[in-house]
């Protein structure tokens, strides 16, 4: 019988999260930034080829892959022994005053990879991000100029520069002020979703006739611009492709220009595809290329890789501390050594394989708009209605939470896409075993989509992120006599809610006096939500007690564009004036409140969802009427 980790398939052996989970779920609530984005309570323990198993012996199979990187699968034994051997020996030098062997050696092998007759140079990063920002500084450099081109729906990283490119989702750049100047955006080619009706190979023409048209007409001269940047297969942006004339013409454009032509690899690249790089099925030879993630399977490393005529920077305009360090150099000399030799034509038979699995799947499943990508690297796109192309975030993240409980391992990419992005190494039966898995899941959402669906329009109105709840009565009141249609649609809507575990606010009093202030003075429930929705909030939860942690908040409202986790402090006050509402609340509640509205917003999957914490203070006299009073944005996580 095979351990856990040799078996091919998963192994459930507790309820999801486990009681180990859970613990470290509760500590890293408390500890870590709530900046991270967890789709799942997966908490890992060790791993091996596509199987990785958690903190209570669960095993799942991995269709992620750390987000594409974990190329040769989980601590490959030959990764592994290239790090020992490597780690015993010389850990750290830095590549920027010294030198040593591995990294020319290593350097030299990227290079072969690339397309095109020039000989290659390199400069070593530690992630993603830095490879792009290092290619922007490389093309101004190299050009004298400094006017960037990139596009919507693209990811090239979170650091200012990376940033100023990246235009995937606001979130990731709201609040953090002004990015970089001379940076625009144009649409990226999305067949799917073509407004011109193009199919995949011609989608885009359009796009390049505004480039030259338009931005190089009215707004940068094109010999001001440093860099056209592009990934080939947008991965965050929801695994869509570029046409390969797309790219050629990109190319074009930018040689007639002499503008660099910059490619960002760091998730299409390093043989998942089925190539080196996905751009080598257009046959291009970019002036610049990023990669990283799967470069060193899972080793922090990222390579500059540009053409020896265009990395011609002095000394000292570049450098890093760890970017190459030895260690992740020997993981990816071995994971070059692996994808060479099998994993990346595995990747382009797995795909192929799995390609054909999927190709009904647009047929079987009302839910699924469309299927795309390249080798393992798998988009599938959730909609609510095949000819609206309606984008169904909600059934796309119920989707990733059920694999998850059936031991599978994805993620989601862009609005409403699943993507599939396994280890490179993944064989037959783990491929039928994820598509049973996908197909059972698909077959639920579908279920729960088809009997109560939610109209478009009252989503928009009353629940944009699928989070708000409306009582029965106050649906059968909006409808009473004047909107019957509307007050129908209303309870559809209580419904799906309850059907996705949100339940409605049924307290509520049912006696509209009683929520009249002062009416019944000092009984606290009607009034604090007489109150909050005087402040124009509507109920979500009430009492919200996760499963597994020690916790609740009183009230979650919302504003229509805030989630608020609101904590209602009752006091009685005899005498002396009552203490401001955010004093009421102690740092350790505050603690509780953070953790426990964290695991809100994991269970409901509103994470993109701005959120605040508010407190209330309900002062009672003896008396007298009580004092109410909310205090929004009272606290906040980081302080
Ligand atoms: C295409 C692309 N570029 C850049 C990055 C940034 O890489 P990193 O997270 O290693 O900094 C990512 C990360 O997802 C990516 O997908």
């Amino acid at each position: 019988m095979p351990t856990t980790l040799e078996a091919k398939t998963p192994r459930l052996v507790t309820a999801l999260p486990g009681p180990n989970a859970k613990r470290v779920l509760e500590q890293d609530a408390k500890f870590m930034s709530p900046s991270y984005t967890r789709d799942y309570p997966l908490v890992a323990k060790r791993g091996h080829g596509a199987i990785v198993e958690d903190v209570d012996g669960n095993a799942f199979l991995d269709f992620a892959a750390g987000i594409a990187v974990c190329s040769t699968g989980h601590c490959h034994p030959k990764v592994v022994a290239a790090i020992q051997k490597q780690a015993a020996e010389l850990i750290h030098m830095s590549g920027t005053d010294f030198y040593y062997e591995s990294m020319p050696q290593l350097a030299e092998r990227l290079g072969r990879t690339m397309l095109g007759a020039e000989s290659k140079k390199v400069f070593f990063t530690n992630s993603g991000t830095e490879a792009i920002e290092g290619a922007v500084k490389l093309a101004r450099y190299a050009t004298k100029r400094d006017k960037l081109i990139a596009f919507y729906g693209c990811f090239h990283g979170r650091s200012m520069g990376a940033l100023s490119l990246t235009a995937s989702k606001s979130t990731q750049r709201k609040g953090f002020g002004a990015l970089l100047s001379g940076i625009e955006h144009i649409p990226y080619p999305y067949a799917y979703r073509c407004a011109h009706g193009h199919t995949e190979d011609t989608c885009g023409a359009e796009i390049l006739e505004q480039l030259e048209g338009q931005i190089f007409k009215r707004l940068f001269d094109p010999e001001d611009v440093a860099g056209i940047i592009i990934e080939p297969i947008q991965g965050e942006g929801g695994y869509v492709s570029a046409p390969k004339f797309f790219l050629q013409e990109l190319q074009r454009i930018c040689r007639q220009h002499g503008i660099m032509f910059i490619v960002d690899e760091v998730q299409s690249g390093m043989g998942r595809t089925g190539k080196w790089w996905a751009s080598e099925h257009a046959g291009i030879e970019p002036d610049i290329l990023c990669s990283a993630k799967g470069i060193a399977s899972g080793m922090p490393l990222g390579a500059i890789v540009a053409k020896e005529t265009v990395m011609r920077w002095k000394p000292g305009s570049h450098g890093t501390t760890f970017g190459g360090n030895p260690v992740c150099i020997a993981a990816a000399l071995a994971t070059m050594d692996l994808i060479e030799s099998e994993y990346m034509e595995n990747a382009s038979r797995m795909g192929d394989y799995l390609f054909g699995r999927l190709a009904d799947w647009t047929k079987n499943f009302k839910i699924v708009g469309d299927v795309r990508g390249r080798g393992l690297m798998i988009g599938i796109e959730i909609v609510r209605d095949q000819r609206t192309k309606e984008k169904a975030a909600d059934l796309r993240n119920a989707i990733v939470d059920l694999a998850f409980h059936k031991g599978l391992l994805v993620l989601g990419a862009g609005e409403n896409t699943i993507r599939l992005s396994p280890p490179l190494l993944i064989d037959q039966e783990q491929a039928d075993f994820a598509v049973r898995t996908l197909e059972d899941c698909f077959r639920e959402a579908q279920k729960r989509s088809g009997k109560l669906r939610v109209p478009w329009l009252l989503q928009k109105k009353y629940g944009g992120h699928g989070i708000f709840v409306y009582t029965a009565r106050e649906a059968g009141g909006i409808g009473a006599g004047t909107m019957p249609i509307f007050s129908q649609l209303m309870f559809r809507a209580v419904h799906w809610a309850a059907r996705r575990g949100l339940r409605g606010e049924e307290s509520f009093s049912n006696d509209a006096k009683k929520q009249e202030l002062g009416a019944s003075a000092c009984e606290e429930k009607p009034i604090h939500y007489w109150y909050l929705r005087k402040q124009g909030y509507i109920f979500v939860a009430r009492n919200y007690t996760p499963r597994g942690i020690k916790g609740e908040i009183d009230l979650v409202g919302y504003d229509g564009k805030t989630l608020a986790f609101v904590e209602v402090r009752t006091r009685t006050i005899r005498e002396g004036l009552p203490a401001l509402p955010e004093l009421s609340i102690t740092r350790e509640k505050q603690h509780v409140v953070v953790r426990t509205a964290q695991r809100f917003i994991a269970e409901r999957h509103v994470g993109e969802c701005p959120c605040r914490f508010d407190v209330m203070a309900i002062d009672n006299c003896p008396g007298q009427p009580p004092v109410v009073r909310l205090r929004k944005d009272a606290f906040s996580p980081q302080r």
